[in-house]
């Protein structure tokens, strides 16, 4: 049985949500059947991370989610016989919620939710030493995590990392969507279909008639709110020189990922990141408007050149970082 934090009761709406981000990356939610992108982008950062990984080694994944990281890293263990501990790490209950339940059953995982109430009842992230209780950590993975924490976050978080790690350890992690000299004209970031989704329908009139209904203020913090479900991406550089002021080396690499766009479809239509389409009402008008956007972001991008009839191409940098050089 799993160790760590297990959620209070979820909401149904929660509960959705989880189901949803789970069946975005399994076909079904078929654990044997994941999407092809989350397959190809996850085995190259798990490729970085085996060789540093053996018996009773300590393996931190920071922003586990529904656990689409941590799946396919004890797949991978299990067939190699290595037992290890593993600390999953993550925010959002939603999702969290049901990383906890697919690998409730496990012995060899631990649960941390990062967030707590502070004593004035603000929401806060934990430091990864309590987390941790006094263990370091042979190996860090974060997958698809970094470019979602703030700009203004990521010195500390890597000092984090360094204070946590072993001598000897390494932290690896993978984003594609962040910028970098290294993505090829004809490939674009993993979130632009997305992102371009929420210009389509900025305008939309059916959304626009409902946000003239809210106070001008209301409404302008509600689009801020949207604006941050996939921020503009920023630059590679920025988490490198956190990690390097933080006392680690770097070696990058990257690779092209096909996304499928029946896949895009059913990752945008997963509650939390259809939120970009609100405030129209949950259900199918709202996911009819976003699968019309969609359609017309993925014709553009084939015209651009970074998307075929069949998907489109995501860039991804791949970070392996020591502290021993
Ligand atoms: C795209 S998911 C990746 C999940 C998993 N690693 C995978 O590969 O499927 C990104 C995760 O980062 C978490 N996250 C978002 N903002 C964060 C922040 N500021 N600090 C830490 N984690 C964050 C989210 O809760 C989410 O579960």
């Amino acid at each position: 049985m799993a160790s760590g934090w297990s959620p209070a009761e979820l909401s149904p709406k929660e509960n959705a949500d989880g189901i949803a981000y789970h069946r975005a990356l399994y076909h079904d939610g078929d654990l044997n059947r994941p999407a092809g992108w989350h397959e190809d982008s996850v085995h190259h950062l798990l490729d970085l991370a085996s060789p540093h990984i053996q018996n009773g080694s300590v393996v931190v994944d920071y922003g586990t989610g529904t656990g689409g990281s941590a799946i396919e890293l004890l797949k991978r263990l299990d067939a190699a016989g290595i037992t290890i501990q593993l600390i999953l790490i993550d925010p959002l209950v939603s999702w969290f919620s049901q990383a906890r339940e697919i690998l409730a059953h496990r012995d060899d995982v631990h649960f941390e939710l990062s967030i707590e109430q502070d004593a004035a009842g603000r929401t806060q992230f934990r430091r990864l030493e309590d987390m941790l209780d006094g263990r370091k950590a042979d190996v860090i993975i974060s997958s698809s995590t970094l470019h979602l924490v703030p700009t203004r976050a990521l010195e500390d978080l890597c000092e984090q990392f360094s204070a946590n790690l072993a001598p000897e350890g390494i932290l690896v992690w993978d984003s594609g969507d962040i910028e970098s000299e290294l993505r090829p004209d004809d490939v674009a970031c993993l979130h632009d279909p997305y992102r371009g989704v929420r210009e389509q329908l900025r305008n939309d009139e059916a959304r626009q008639a409902i946000l003239s209904e809210f106070h001008t203020e209301d409404a302008a913090r509600a689009e801020r709110r949207l604006d941050h479900i996939f921020p503009v991406p920023f630059s590679m550089d920025v988490i490198l020189s956190a990690l390097e002021g933080a006392g680690f080396s770097s070696q990058i690499t990257d690779h092209v990922v096909d996304f499928d766009a029946v896949d895009a479809e059913r990752f945008i239509l997963v509650p939390r990141l259809a939120e970009i389409a609100a405030p129209l009402i949950e259900g199918e008008q709202r996911d009819e408007a976003i699968r019309d956007a969609l359609a017309q972001v993925l014709a553009e991008m084939e015209t651009a050149g970074t998307a075929t009839s069949q998907g489109y191409r995501s860039h991804w940098v791949y970070g392996r970082h020591s502290l021993s050089g």
